[in-house]
């Protein structure tokens, strides 16, 4: 009997924050989609402003990459001026990052809201990047796993195995996002070990075992080797390097290199 393919599919999702008019998006992912469909055994997401999402749906359609949203709202539809629904986000794309540091620290987003998304996103087939992540003062503190352990917990409540071990969760420290200064590989790597220990204890060995958890927070060209090296990295988010073409192209290659699955 064949066995089952027990493997995790690495993800490298580019975050482009509120970077770049739908013209300008159009023109950056026509000047690296041909490099980034050749690119075999991981999954490419790009995630880029709402907006641009539409335009984008047409261009992708006949390659491998795949389109995220960067948040949506906890409700289907009503009365909530200048919110975007997952049925929305459902129509044009098939991931959808949750829980970002800055929507937790500009937009006051709580775990409990996280959580209603997370929720929300797998009843309309979407599958939830849920970002968790310590501030300098709580590393500093010894605080890591105590804060990263309590956002996964709270973010997952009341959600299935079935659906868990569909997650997609990034471990973006807040103090690496768009400083230049990187966790050191070894860092991410026991960290995002933690955070598969916390899946396995929270759900099962299955769980823990299928769901895909990236390393987030200053990614580049140059030190990505280093990072998708440590075998607990299942792929990247990656901001301000997912704009340049040339290095999210490489960024995208050395993962695919290093990890993916043929
Ligand atoms: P940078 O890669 O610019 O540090 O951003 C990381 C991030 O926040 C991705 O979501």
């Amino acid at each position: 009997m064949p066995q089952p393919d027990l493997r995790r599919h690495p993800i490298i999702a580019g975050n482009w924050k509120m970077n770049k008019t739908a013209d300008e998006a159009m023109d950056l992912v026509e000047e690296m989609i041909d490099d980034l469909d050749v690119v075999e055994g991981a999954t490419i997401v790009l995630c880029p402003p709402f907006v641009a999402l539409y335009p984008l749906v047409d261009l992708v359609e006949q390659s491998s990459i795949m389109l995220g949203a960067q948040n949506m709202y906890y409700e289907e539809a009503g009365a909530y001026t200048g919110e975007i629904s997952p049925v929305m986000v459902a129509d044009l794309c098939d991931y959808v990052i949750l829980g970002h540091s800055e929507r937790r620290q500009y937009f006051g987003e709580s775990d409990a809201d996280v959580n209603k998304k997370v929720k929300l996103a797998f009843k309309h087939s979407l599958i939830p990047i849920m970002c968790v992540g310590e501030t300098l003062a709580q590393r500093e503190a010894g605080e890591t796993e105590r804060v990263v352990g309590s956002q996964l917990r709270l973010g997952l409540e009341g959600v299935p195995p079935h659906q868990a071990r569909e997650m997609v969760i990034a471990y973006e420290p807040i103090w690496a996002i768009g400083t230049g200064h990187a966790a050191t590989p070894q860092d991410a790597n026991a960290t995002i070990g933690y955070l598969r220990q916390q899946l396995r204890e929270l759900y099962s060995a299955v769980v823990s075992g299928a769901a895909r958890i990236l390393y987030g927070g200053s990614v580049t060209a140059a030190n990505v080797r280093d990072l998708m090296n440590q075998p607990e990295l299942d792929g990247a988010l990656v901001g301000g390097a997912s704009l340049k073409p040339d290095d999210f192209v490489r960024i995208c290659a050395v993962t695919a290199e290093l990890k993916g699955i043929r």
